[in-house]
């Protein structure tokens, strides 16, 4: 196992959030899907062990809770091991998943191994769209996976990822998710990294959709009240400053994809000259503390003008790199949804484009057809 050291290592804190990206086999295709677009040319699975002594590690640094997500974790006939194990080292454990494959007899397993909690993907309250963005025919899966999900006791979690085509649904959506009996539900724009990046043209909302959709997402909490907390993530393309990704770069975020290759946050292979360690390597301690994958963007050491001098920098932390890498070409530079950056205008440029009139739901995809995560289309372009 091998061991790099950098002065930053001394200010770290240890881990928070594991997230096991279990598998990037998934029976959807979604358009926005965050994964690596090359996702299909990286090497095979961890094997259950290894999961288990990733987790075992993880714990061991103080993590507390843990992310099955892929992919469809659901694939994994080992997720009810893996959330047995987690569950019994005390971890707080979480399901990210399509429903796909969720049945009677899973759920019972995963909740007699002690899984805390579901979130459920949704991808509309129609079954047109539904099914055109995941190009699969998923949309009533998912209302017998939601119902399944209430009969065993959990807390009702649905997420939708909104973009161009169903904003104008926001009501609807929401409408469905007070009828599935819904406690939270997180409305999350799409955020454009990996697939959602190629498509970014064709999902990308004009900024009257979304000031429309917040107002409404208003108008449901207030008449909604604590019956159901309605998350609404803005897409930062329409803010003047900067998301602070994961709450800093090495501050409380563990990754591990399919293959073992540990990651500050979720786009982080696509960042140049980063050697990502792998567990099967690295010890997980070494992975956090001593690698430099993990400290390149650690603290505040590593920015340059306007981050450096900026008051902000505190709560932002210089944004996100990865999004500055895909803009600028450059990782270490202000991420351009911020004012301060020379690249704002970047920006500023998308949202015009988007400013083309856009029809109700329609999916006119005539211009420029969506690309959909396929294995063949990874291995076509990645
Ligand atoms: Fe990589 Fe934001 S996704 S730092």
């Amino acid at each position: 196992m091998s061991t790099t050291t950098s002065p930053l290592d001394q200010r770290a804190s240890p881990p928070l959030w594991l997230l096991t990206e279990l598998t990037y086999r998934c029976p959807l295709h979604c358009a926005f899907c965050y994964n690596p677009v090359d996702f299909a040319s990286h090497g095979a699975e961890l094997d259950t062990d290894t999961w288990r002594d990733v987790i075992t590690q993880a714990r061991g640094l103080g993590a507390a809770q843990i992310g099955f997500s892929g992919g469809e974790p659901l694939v994994r006939d080992d997720l009810e091991t893996l959330v047995a194990h987690a569950r019994g080292l005390g971890f707080y454990t979480n399901l990210i998943t399509s429903g796909v494959g969720l049945n009677e007899q899973r759920i019972a397993a995963l909740k007699e191994a002690g899984l805390d909690h579901i979130q459920l993907s949704f991808q509309d309250s129609t079954r047109e769209l539904n099914d055109f963005v995941s190009s699969t025919k998923t949309f009533d899966l998912k209302h017998r996976v939601a119902r399944l999900i209430k009969a065993h006791g959990y807390p009702m979690v649905l997420n939708c990822v909104l973009h161009r085509y169903n904003l104008p649904h926001v009501a609807q959506i929401i409408d469905m998710a007070l009828e599935m009996g819904a406690d939270y539900l997180e409305l999350a724009n799409t955020q454009y990294y990996g697939w959602a990046m190629l498509n970014r043209e064709q999902l990308m909302p004009t900024s009257e959709q979304l000031q429309e959709a917040e107002a409404m997402v208003n108008r449901y909490r207030e008449r909604v009240g604590d019956r159901c907390r309605i998350l609404f993530v803005v897409p930062d393309y329409f803010e003047s400053r900067p998301k602070a990704c994961m709450n800093g770069w090495g501050s409380v975020f563990l990754g591990i994809a399919p293959d073992g290759t540990a990651l500050p946050c979720h786009a982080a292979r696509s960042l140049p000259g980063l050697s990502l360690p792998r567990v099967q390597d690295t010890a997980l301690a070494d992975i956090w503390y001593h690698s430099h994958a993990f400290n390149a963007f650690r603290g505040d050491d590593w920015m340059r003008e306007p981050c450096r001098s900026c008051d902000e920098r505190g709560a932002d932390h210089g944004g996100c790199r990865c999004q500055a890498y895909l803009l600028t070409g450059d990782a270490a530079a202000a991420d351009p949804v911020c004012a301060k950056s020379a690249h704002h205008e970047q920006i500023e440029q998308v949202v015009t484009l988007a400013r083309r009139p856009a029809r109700d739901g329609a999916c006119d995809t005539q211009a420029q057809p969506l690309i959909f995560r396929s294995r063949e289309n990874s291995l076509r372009l990645g």
